[in-house]
This record gives structure tokens, sequence and C-alpha cells, in this order.
């Protein structure tokens, strides 16, 4: 049985749903988390979609098993692969999933153009599609893919020369289409934009969704009555990778302190700790 106190459990391949996590302890910093990076399989985004269901699926078990009340798929790759099979067979959970943000871009847009950064999966998913054709009717997109770039920001290189070159890569040819605003379709590149920002100059909007993704999960939370009332704000975090990387690049990425701990894999589908 959840109750109010129960922790919100979130999740991502690696460390890019803490953009997310990031935005939910401001807007409700009295929620108790539980972070789950599946870093020992990062990146999901050049997998099968079947593969990353299945690993979306052994995560939900497991955040469940630590009495999560809602969970929040913070990785876009999860969302676009995931999200729907997630919401069929787990039918009495909350939900909240991620899609890039096509319909804020397109009534932001006064050139018509814009970049969107995504994973491959992402590009490939049903979801993808559907925002793309509901709101991006007169709008020309230009899409990368930044590969590489999952792997810095797991690294903690958010301003290094390989982080640099991917996003000159992908963003100048886009700026001489003369994109007006850029999409961040994948929840570890908001930690790059201050990068981004200097690539694209002032003129040109980078919409990072983490912040309307955690207004969804407090209204979802407000109307079923379940926010934390008490005092919480106690953050876990899980990881299937390297225990002492995460712990390296924690710091350069959150500005909080939490409890970092592992988790292991059994034959990808169900997950322990020591
Ligand atoms: N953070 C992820 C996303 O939002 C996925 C990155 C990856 O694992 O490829 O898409």
């Amino acid at each position: 049985m959840t109750t109010n106190n129960s922790p919100i459990g979130i999740f991502d391949s690696g460390v890019g749903g803490l953009s997310v996590l990031r935005a939910l302890v401001e807007q409700l910093p009295n929620e108790n988390i539980i972070y789950f990076g599946d870093q020992g399989h990062v990146p999901y985004g050049p997998r099968p979609m079947e593969q990353i269901q299945q690993f979306s699926e052994g995560i939900t078990n497991f955040l469940l098993a630590q009495n999560a009340k809602i969970i929040i798929v913070a990785c876009n790759t999860a969302s676009a692969a995931a999200l729907k099979y997630l919401r069929e067979k787990f039918s009495d959970v909350q939900f909240v999933g991620m899609e890039p943000a096509i319909k804020p871009a397109a009534e932001y847009t006064q050139t018509g153009k814009v970049g969107v950064l995504a994973t491959p999966a992402t590009f490939q998913g049903e979801l993808y599609a559907s925002v793309v054709e509901r709101f991006a009717n007169d709008v020309e997109l230009f899409q990368n893919t930044c590969a590489g770039l999952v792997g810095e920001i797991e690294k903690g290189n958010l301003n290094g020369t390989e982080t640099r070159t991917i996003l000159q890569n992908a963003l100048l040819p886009m700026l001489e289409n003369n994109i007006d605003t850029v999409v961040l379709g994948c929840t570890h590149y908001p930690f790059v934009i201050p990068l981004i920002k200097q690539i694209v100059g002032e003129n040109v909007r980078v919409i990072d969704p983490a912040p309307s993704v955690a207004r969804q999960a407090q209204r979802l939370l407000e109307a079923g009555g379940r926010l934390n009332q008490g005092l919480g704000g106690k953050i876990q975090i899980f990881t299937t990778g390297d225990l002492s990387a995460l712990e390296f690049t924690l710091p350069i990425l959150l500005n909080k302190p939490a409890e970092v701990k592992l988790a292991l894999w059994e034959n990808n589908q169900t997950l322990k700790t020591l």
C-alpha cells in the first residue's frame, strides 16, 4: 500500500533523468524520490524497442517494490519505446512520460524552422511521429541524434572538446537553415544547455521539457490527494552501473545530497539490491 509519504519513482537509462529530478525537487521539495539510472545498459537510444520494454518493465517492478506512488519515465527513449507497453502491463499504476516538446516549439517559432535533438529510438517511435503529425504541420524540423553525446554526459563531460564538437556538428547546419528554436528530446541534453546557448546564441530558444513534466506529476498527485504533506525531501539514487563513477559525476549534475546505491540485473529481467 502506498501512502502520501511514499516516494515518487523516476527512471532513465542513465543520468539524463536527473534533469527531470532537478525540476521535480524544485517543484515538489517535500516529496521523497527514488531515482533509477540503468547505467549498466546506457545508452538505450540505439537498442531495439523490445529490449527497452523489457528493461523498463524490470525497473518499474523494482520501483513498485520500493513502494513508488507514481512513476516518471524520465527518458524520451523509454517513453517512445515502452510507455504504452507499461501502461497496459501496469494498468493500476500512474505513469508520467516524456514526449519531444514539438507543440511549444511550433507555437513559438517565427522562422517556422525548429531543430530537434533526440536519440534514434525516439525519432523512430510512434510517439514522435504522432506529435509531429499533430503539431508540426507548418513547421520544418531539422533532426539530429547527436551520436556520442549521451556517453559524454554520462562521464560528466559537459564542456569538453568532444561534447562541443558533437553539438557544433549538430547545431551549426541547423543555424544555417535559420532555426530559431531547439527542442531537447533527450533528458541528458539539458545538462549541456549552457554550451548549446554558446553555440546557437541568444536569439534561439532552447526548450527543456523537464519543468512541464514536473508540473504534470504535481497535477496528478494533487488530483489524487497524494502529495506528501509532511517533511520529506529524501533522495535515493540506484544505478546498475559503476557506483564510484556515479559518485564522481553526481555532484557535477545535481546540486543536492543523495544516497547512492547499486542495483543488479538478473537475466536482464529482475533487479536486486545488495
Ligand atoms: N536520456 C534518454 C532520453 O531521454 C536516453 C539516452 C539513451 O540512453 O540513449 O532519451
